[in-house]
């Protein structure tokens, strides 16, 4: 079968490597890929934002399975056009996905279905927001309703900070994300990642991870896009695992599904582990980037026909699926002024070295100018590895960092510091 994958990360490299190794892969496209995904798939210069454009080149290729890895066109409904056309997607349609796309969405579904969240409001208006937020404590956390690359969380320590977060989303500097807003209490507990397959109906958990949001050690710094993360998440224990499909998850396939817009792809849900229990934070309708590329190392079966199995709604008849035993870390190299501005077009060397030395390299943003390889973007490379337990998927995922030049690059030296604190602590 021929497959398209769209995006251009390291989660889509993660993807299309594992893709490439499916048995009934015939051929894979990538569109608009980079050149770490060109090493498993020919790169197309397709706009994914023209459905049309994709649709006639899914025709001309014969292509069975569309691979849709960002959120962006999940949204804009290009999983509606792809299935209305007779090509399978894996990816939600754009009411489901919604779940990521609107806070307020999620946060109303989880008030009527009883799912355990941080308590909330939503607004559209200012005024009216500035006074809500004197029903909260402190801290309180405000997000802009819509798609802000993960930026549109402020978390506020006072109330002057509150009211000035407030003032800016209205104001505009998140766009159009900012013209609904939703302040939530602020949870305590440790975050981790959790994804679920669903073709609408069957629900399968497909592994846990844990994300390390901040750029600096030690959990310092601004917020990111992910520099670095690890799988399993073993503080998920199966219990709270099975509490979150239980309480969570299912509901709202369930929900969904009750509502006339079925959730189809990887539902993956950010949860507190509160002393509560697991509450959710968010959804997204994708894959986490860097927590992918952990899920991807640990997984050996074949991606495809997962994949397809779940955007033909065939998930239950596979089962269960599982992720092996071993653990996996990915460590974000990014270019010097991430989360801001970020240096482009620094040279990167050493890939080769890092692989050599028992690392996979995935790339995210990289660009080749002539056949040199250089940064282009925030995120840059992720440097993983895989071991019998998170010290040994570390030092292997290090041994590939320190194998790599990157002059205008730097990464965070403590991926995995909650893991391997609870184990000396155990
Ligand atoms: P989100 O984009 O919703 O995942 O939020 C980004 C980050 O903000 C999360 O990973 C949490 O670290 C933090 N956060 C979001 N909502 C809350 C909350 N209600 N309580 C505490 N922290 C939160
Ligand atoms: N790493 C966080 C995310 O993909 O949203």
């Amino acid at each position: 079968m021929n497959v398209l994958l769209l995006g251009s990360g390291g989660r889509e490299h993660a993807l299309a490597w594992k893709l490439a190794q499916s048995p009934s892969l015939t051929k894979l496209y990538a569109a608009p890929g980079n050149p770490g995904i060109a090493q498993s798939a020919e790169l197309v210069a397709l706009d994914i934002t023209d459905h049309a454009a994709v649709l006639a080149f899914c025709k001309d290729k014969r292509i069975g399975l569309v691979v849709i890895g960002p959120e962006a066109p999940l949204v804009a409904g290009l999983g509606n056009s792809l299935r209305a056309a007779g090509i399978p997607a894996f990816g939600p349609d754009k009411d489901a996905a919604q779940l990521e796309g609107s806070k307020g969405f999620t946060k109303d579904l989880c008030a009527r279905e009883n799912i355990p969240t941080a308590g909330y409001k939503r607004f559209t208006d200012k005024q009216a927001a500035l006074s809500g937020l004197k029903a909260f404590g402190l801290p309180v956390v405000i997000k802009a309703d819509g798609l802000a690359a993960g930026k549109g969380v402020i978390i506020a320590e006072t109330s002057a900070d509150a009211d000035a977060a407030i003032e800016d989303m209205f104001d505009g500097s998140f766009g159009d994300a900012g013209a609904e807003i939703v302040i939530e209490e602020f949870l305590t507990g440790e975050e981790a990642s959790f994804f679920a397959l669903t073709d609408g109906e069957a629900v399968i958990p497909f592994g846990s991870a844990q994300d390390h949001k901040r750029v600096g050690d030690g959990d310092t710094g601004p917020n990111t896009g992910g520099m670095g993360a690890y799988s399993p998440a073993a503080i998920l224990t199966p219990e709270l695992e099975a509490q979150a499909m239980a309480e969570i998850v299912i509901p709202t396939v369930r929900a969904m599904k009750a509502a006339g817009m079925p959730y189809s792809g990887v539902l993956y849900a950010g949860l507190m582990l509160t002393a509560q229990g697991p509450k959710l934070i968010e959804y997204n309708a994708r894959f986490g980037d860097p927590e992918c590329q952990v899920l991807m190392m640990r997984f050996d079966g074949d991606l495809l026909a997962l994949l397809l199995a779940v955007a033909e709604g065939r998930l239950a008849e596979l089962g269960a699926v599982t992720l092996a035993d071993r653990a996996a870390l990915t460590v974000v190299m990014a270019a010097k002024g991430y989360p801001g501005t970020p240096e482009k077009g620094g040279a990167i060397a050493g890939i080769d070295a890092a692989e050599a030395a028992g690392a996979r390299v995935f790339h995210a943003g990289t660009r080749l100018d002539g056949d040199m390889l250089v940064a282009n973007g925030g995120r840059v490379l992720n440097v993983t590895g895989s071991g019998a337990d998170v010290a040994e998927a570390q030092a292997i995922a290090y041994r590939g960092v320190d194998a790599i030049e990157f002059p205008t690059g730097f990464c965070r030296r403590d991926i995995g510091w909650q893991e391997l604190r609870r184990r000396r602590n155990d």
